[in-house]
């Protein structure tokens, strides 16, 4: 490449950007919801063992392939395999997921967008009637939103990697933070806050079985935003000085904290709002959650505060839902964006009109099959039952593919590039590295049981969602 290639300004910078990926719309719902249905403290506990000895050693992988090429996914297992034609298909997965799971995110994006425009304007009560959001997701007006989204996020990548991406997160994530710690103390105040937040801490070990664990994995692995080619291209913008030892935990901690707290504002919410709530009957959904329970919850708060202060908590938290989905939704379209410009020799401007182009028509697709085209509703069968073209986007690419992508990593990682390069590559920039315990740990790891553990849940998850069976016999 003849330009040179740009990267993150600061360590601070690129470790916001990455936590901003990581930080996403699982983070603030899926996570609190999942951990009090599934065993309290125990969930949490699980949880953190997975990110420390699963996660962590594969996200240090990925960000040491990208680091070392100095390259996007497609062009790192190229060049790091010596352009081996059968690491092409990963390096193909790598770039093909992130665009599937953009359109995907894209159009809860555009409903979050939707909605923080009705709280500001004061619809709360509007959003607040359950069947609002069968009504919102099929009206043209979604299309208006979607511009809004489009032109947010494009004039974010256009900006590139200093300008842009690092720039936006610098100021989205302190944002997030104050919004998010603003909401817990007021949400703890409320009556009843502390059965919430006994649900969601104490904990319930006969809650943990197979698939539970299962779904603990699945959770972190997405969170982390691993196996998605992410973590591959922002650390392709960090120069050899960089620690990825130390930002890789730095970017763990980050995301799993803010689940965490996340988890005291949206649990002593739902208690107070009814604390008769038996958690096994909360949906797992985020999507029920965000859009069809929390509202009827903010609307609630009126008697306290007043309809005006209702509508200004449901608000923030739609803003902050937004900022944490804008940071996620920039790290994604990233990844196709640098394979058009290194892969292609093509400008950003024109990658990103390429693929404001080719996402524009899918995303549209997958808004209309909510029923407002009915062949696009019920386009497919499968896992007993009729799928829509949003149902199989999100079953394949959210859900399936991202435990392939890693045991993809760590395979090449081990069996191809080898442990010497990972080892160099990951003691740049974190001297005691080499001959460290953790070296031993990420090297035995990475090569026996993580990739098992993998291969198990992508077995299991193909099971369970496309043929209604499942490994763990339920
Ligand atoms: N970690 C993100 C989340 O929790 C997942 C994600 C990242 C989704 C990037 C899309 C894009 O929501």
């Amino acid at each position: 490449m003849s330009a040179a290639r740009e990267h993150f300004s600061s360590k601070l910078g690129f470790i916001l950007a990455a936590a901003g990926s990581a930080v996403g719309i699982g983070n603030l719902v899926g996570f609190p919801v999942s951990a009090t249905k599934n065993g309290g403290g125990a969930f949490l506990v699980i949880y953190a063992l997975f990110v420390i000895f699963v996660c962590i050693p594969v996200m240090m992988a990925e960000m040491a392939m990208g680091r070392s090429a100095q390259k996007d996914p497609l062009g790192a297992y190229n060049k790091l395999s010596n352009n081996h034609a059968g690491w092409r298909i990963p390096g193909f997965l790598a770039v093909l997921t992130p665009f599937m799971i953009a359109v995907f995110y894209m159009v809860i994006t555009v409903w979050i967008f939707g909605y923080l425009f009705q709280a500001g304007i004061g619809n709360l009560d509007q959003l607040a009637n359950p069947n609002n959001f069968g009504q919102f997701i099929n009206q043209q007006t979604v299309f208006l939103y979607m511009i809004g989204v489009a032109v947010i996020v494009n004039l974010i990548l256009l900006g590139g990697v200093k300008q842009g991406i690092e720039k936006a997160a610098k100021f989205l994530m302190p944002a997030l933070f104050v919004m998010l710690i603003g909401l817990v103390i007021y949400v703890l105040t409320l009556d009843n806050a502390m059965a919430g937040v006994r649900y969601y801490v104490v904990p319930d070990f006969s809650k943990l079985n197979a698939s539970v664990l299962n779904g603990a994995l699945s959770q972190a692995f997405f969170s982390l935003s691993l196996g998605m080619g992410i973590l591959m291209t922002y650390a392709s913008y960090i120069s050899r000085k960089e620690n990825i030892v130390g930002s890789a935990k730095m970017i763990a901690v980050t995301d799993s904290l803010v689940a965490f707290v996340a988890g005291l504002m949206v649990l002593p919410a739902i208690f107070s709002f009814n604390p008769e709530t038996d958690p096994a009957n909360l949906k797992e959904s985020s999507v029920n959650m965000i859009f069809v329970y929390l509202p009827q919850i903010f609307l609630a708060m009126q008697e306290n505060i007043g309809y005006t202060g209702a509508s200004v908590v449901a608000f923030i938290f739609f803003l902050l839902v937004f900022f944490a989905a804008i940071t996620s939704l920039v790290s994604i379209i990233e990844v196709p964006t640098a394979t058009l410009i290194e892969e292609k020799n093509v400008s950003r401007k024109v990658a990103l009109l390429i693929l404001a182009g080719a996402m524009g028509v899918l995303t549209i697709l997958c808004t209309l099959s909510f029923g407002m085209v009915d062949y696009l509703t019920t386009m497919f069968n499968y896992g007993g039952g009729s799928k829509s073209l949003f149902d199989l986007v999100y079953d394949v690419f959210y859900d399936t593919i991202l435990p392939l992508n890693g045991l993809m990593v760590c395979l090449f990682v081990m069996y191809r590039w080898r442990k010497i390069k990972l080892t160099d590559e990951l003691s740049q920039g974190c001297e005691g590295y080499r001959g460290s315990l953790t070296e031993k740990y990420v090297n035995f790891s990475l090569s026996t049981f993580i990739p098992v553990i993998l291969l198990i849940i992508f077995i299991n998850t193909v099971a369970t969602k496309f043929f209604s069976a499942s490994l763990f016999g339920f």
